[in-house]
């Protein structure tokens, strides 16, 4: 198309809009020349087929004629999109919306919910409000051991405590269940403990609790635990135990994940050692079973107990378990 032709093309097409009598012909010509797949639109997107020394004068017209055919279809009640054009600068950056993001913390438990659920564990939950029994008598834990004591636990009265750790669900979903019980149980819990840089009076644990009426090896425990570690952390973590106690677990061990960021080799992250400690676990100890009415000669099982914040804080990188719970949008803001 010429410039004559685009002014020939304008002056008509102004004509009709200038002769248009209701707001249906107002809208048909607005769709016929401005719309999406309207004329002047077609014509801006031909831009680059028009000769360069004539492209200026003629980018010019075509936008003076969509003002100009804008403007008429405004005076006849038409616009843009049906409605009187807005006076907006159409350049300018859109606004910006901060999304929310979920915090470090519900996303290592929905994640961890997710690696148990593919393996058939489903979600169990339990009191932060606990009583002596639940949290510590039929875990199997002595009336003289250190972790009751008033200077570790918060008691309420004789039998009431904030639980000191997720294994009372152990016993609650055992009490309401007959074997196979496969559940996770995140949830909040209590120590008195002095805040610093990797503890806190209150934090969360997630527990495993796998029984049933065949056998259940220490072996199937570290083949679970394996595979929640790659899918956790990345496909070449890998799993190891080392002997250690608790009291409603025998045998109990303590579980390392190989550090992921120097795969093993010693970093700043493993403090050289290669490895991460991140659970308790073991098998669920007979007198457990005894307490929850179960028969330790007909089922096995076996228990593991996760720090939330611990594997946060490795799989995020963050070096001060306190960040975790200052909600600073700024350092929130940056998992997004
Ligand atoms: N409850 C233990 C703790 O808080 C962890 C654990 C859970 C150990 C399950 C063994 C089995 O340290």
């Amino acid at each position: 198309m010429t410039l004559a032709e685009l002014e020939n093309n304008k002056a008509e097409c102004l004509a009709e809009i200038a002769a248009a009598s209701d707001a249906a012909v107002v809208e048909a010509l607005r769709v016929k020349y401005v719309g999406r797949n309207g004329s002047i639109p077609a014509l801006i997107k031909g831009m680059k087929d028009v000769p360069k020394e004539e492209r200026p004068a003629f980018g010019k017209a075509v936008q003076a004629w969509r003002a100009e055919a804008e403007a008429a279809l405004a005076a006849k009640g038409g616009g843009a999109s049906g409605e009187k054009p807005v006076d907006a600068d159409l350049t300018l950056p859109g606004r910006w919306w901060r999304l929310g993001v979920k915090h470090p913390l519900s996303r290592v438990i929905e994640e961890t919910a997710q690696v148990f659920g593919r393996l058939g564990f489903t979600v169990a939950d339990g009191p932060e409000l606990e009583n002596r029994f639940n949290n510590f008598t039929a875990l199997n834990t002595p009336a003289h051991h250190p972790s009751m004591d008033r200077s570790d636990t918060f008691w309420f009265g004789e039998d009431c405590l904030l639980r000191t750790q997720t294994s009372p669900v152990q016993i609650r979903t055992m009490q309401a269940n007959r074997p196979p019980v496969r559940v996770i149980c995140p949830g909040r819990t209590y120590r008195r403990d002095t805040t610093d840089a990797t503890h806190s009076a209150n934090f969360h644990q997630i527990e495993g609790l796998y029984v049933d009426t065949k056998p259940v090896s220490l072996a199937d425990l570290k083949s679970v635990l394996a595979y929640f570690a790659k899918e956790m952390m990345g496909s070449g973590v890998t799993v190891r135990f080392r002997p250690h106690f608790f009291p409603f677990t025998e045998p109990s061990v303590e579980v390392d994940f190989s550090c992921h960021v120097c795969k093993g080799k010693g970093c700043s992250v493993c403090k050289q050692s290669g490895w991460i400690e991140v659970a308790g676990a073991g098998m669920v100890d007979p007198r457990v079973f005894k307490f929850v009415g179960y028969d330790p000669k007909e089922v096995s099982g076996y228990a593991f107990g996760f720090g939330v914040e611990r594997i946060a804080m490795i799989k995020y990188g963050i070096s001060d378990i306190r960040w975790l719970y200052e909600n600073d949008i700024r350092f929130l803001g940056q998992l997004g």
